[in-house]
């Protein structure tokens, strides 16, 4: 059973492509929708939460853990790793590596949260694979409220990004991180609104790291029939229920957790 779990719904867009990869396994997805937004959050009540998050997955027989929220794995994977010992926990980061090899301007945005933004885990991704670039950080908390009400497009979400489409191509940026898994699902209005821009998400290389942990704990890939998801949350089962469907394209009939 693989665990995963956000502080809402922003974590299916990487449950989505977890599953393009391991269609057969069976997963555990939690929304914290009732602490939703984390980004704002100070450090420890992050970490507070992803424990709490991590113990429901735990009641729910994960054996692996998907901290799909950049906000949670910037400050809270090292305790979290610290506290599970045998639990497999993978995270997601802005994919900087990525956007340093791609960027021809050098020069990159990054589109994420405050809680991130402010990590020492991506201060130190920047040392790292962003040195010798020119990075653009913006936090954009309202988005990640739009996609929790799946205000994927409209005039809201459209003038939003225009304005930092404005600031992306006025600053120089050709490659932008999506550096929150909310993003995703604003994939088609960020692309329409930056034509001449890369835009990267962290969700394809989280699943490709899910297989390489499982192969490592030989726990490979099972095969047969289609795996089930079983969708939680710790807000209104309903309003989560009818978001997730409409951003994954199928029925989501989530419980309590
Ligand atoms: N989806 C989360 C992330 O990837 C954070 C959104 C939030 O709760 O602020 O950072």
């Amino acid at each position: 059973m693989i665990g995963v779990f956000d502080s809402g719904v922003g974590g299916l867009s990487v449950l989505r492509e977890v599953r393009k990869l391991l269609p057969h396994e069976d997963f555990v997805y939690l929304g914290d929708t009732a602490n939703v937004p984390y980004g704002g959050r100070k450090d420890e009540h992050i970490r507070q939460l992803s424990e709490a998050a991590v113990q429901t997955l735990l009641r729910y027989h994960s054996d692996l853990v998907v901290v799909a929220c950049n906000a949670a794995t910037s400050v809270a994977i090292n305790q979290l790793r610290l506290d599970y010992p045998k639990l497999p926990i993978v995270g997601v980061v802005p994919v900087l590596k990525t956007a340093a090899e791609q960027t021809k301007t050098n020069k990159i945005a990054v589109l994420a949260t405050v809680a991130t933004l402010t990590s020492r885990t991506y201060a130190d991704l920047k040392e790292q694979f962003a040195r010798d670039l020119q990075v653009l950080e913006l936090a954009l908390p309202e988005w990640v409220l739009l996609v929790e009400r799946g205000e994927l497009d409209g005039s809201t979400i459209r003038s939003s990004v225009m304005q930092v489409a404005e600031q992306v191509e006025a600053f120089g940026a050709d490659v932008v991180a999506l550096g929150c898994t909310h993003f995703p699902f604003l994939r088609p209005e960020i692309e329409q609104a930056m034509p001449m821009v890369v835009v990267l998400d962290s969700g394809p290389a989280v699943a490709r790291q899910v297989v390489r942990v499982l192969t490592a704990n030989q726990k490979l890939p099972v095969q047969g029939q289609a795996g089930s998801v079983t969708y939680l949350c710790s807000g209104d089962p309903v309003a989560f229920s009818r978001v997730a469907t409409r951003l994954l394209g199928e029925t989501v009939s989530a419980r309590k957790a």
